[in-house]
């Protein structure tokens, strides 16, 4: 009942010869049926890819909430819609963690993304040291909390949420596939009690963090995980193909 989803994030990373190579590698074939395919590119390489995609849907990977004005350096939710962009990642640890995005920035974010009919990527995520204490569902049900901070059920159903553990990120270590289960079946429970249980069983939850070719078909098979936020992998194409392609 919920869409699977599996995009790649490429960060810093895709000039636009990159990404227009990469999509003529991959873009036909990105056609499963049973999945939303899509990519997470820089600024720059959005219209490129906005272009040269049919099948795999383009994310923005950070926008500004406000809509215009005296904000050196940052891109609006009209400047991306003028392109065509749909999706838009939010929350990123390496955005919290780097650039000052905070719990208030990322539900500003969502809804002004809401409000233009475009798809927040809503991600969250513990430090190791929150893992080690034991706080994982505490700390991850805080960050969704405030993320959804005057959203209605109505809204909260588009969007896609993403837990990636930090301690997972780029370094190899993926959550075993039940201890991700466990996480996003907590971040289920509580959208549950924020709104109902009807809205949380519509809301697809991705997993990220070390998500590989050789790991993707077992953590999909959990019940609680509907996709997939990838770094690394996502950079190269028959990578990215057996993702998308993993069933
Ligand atoms: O947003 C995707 C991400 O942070 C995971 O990166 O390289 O561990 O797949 P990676």
């Amino acid at each position: 009942m919920r869409n699977k989803v599996i995009f790649g994030n490429w960060k810093m990373n895709g000039t636009n010869a990159a990404v227009k190579e990469f999509l003529k590698a991959v873009d036909q074939s990105a056609n499963n049926s049973e999945v939303i395919a899509g990519l997470g590119l820089p600024f720059t390489a959005l219209s490129t890819g906005i272009t040269n995609a049919k099948n795999v849907k383009i994310a923005a990977q950070n926008v500004h909430f406000e809509k215009n004005g005296a904000f050196t350096g940052e891109i609006s939710i009209e400047m991306l819609q003028e392109i065509g962009v749909e999706y838009v990642i939010i929350g990123h640890s390496e955005r919290r963690e780097m650039f000052n995005e905070t719990d208030a920035t990322v539900n500003a974010k969502a809804k002004a993304i809401l409000q233009a009919n475009m798809i927040p990527l809503v991600c969250c995520g513990e430090t190791l040291a929150t893992k080690e204490a034991g706080k994982t569902i505490e700390w991850v049900n805080g960050q969704i909390k405030a993320a959804y901070e005057g959203i209605t059920a109505t809204d909260a159903i588009k969007t896609i949420i993403a837990y990636e553990p930090i301690w997972a990120i780029g370094t190899g270590k993926t959550a075993t596939s039940q201890d991700a289960e466990e996480v996003c079946k907590a971040i289920r429970q509580n959208l549950a009690t924020i709104y109902n249980q009807q809205t949380a069983d519509q809301i697809t939850i991705q997993y990220g963090g070390s998500v590989k070719p050789d790991n993707i078909k077992e953590l999909m098979s959990m019940p609680n995980i509907d996709g997939a936020l990838v770094g690394g992998a996502s950079l190269l194409a028959n990578d990215y193909l057996a993702l998308v392609n993993y069933n």
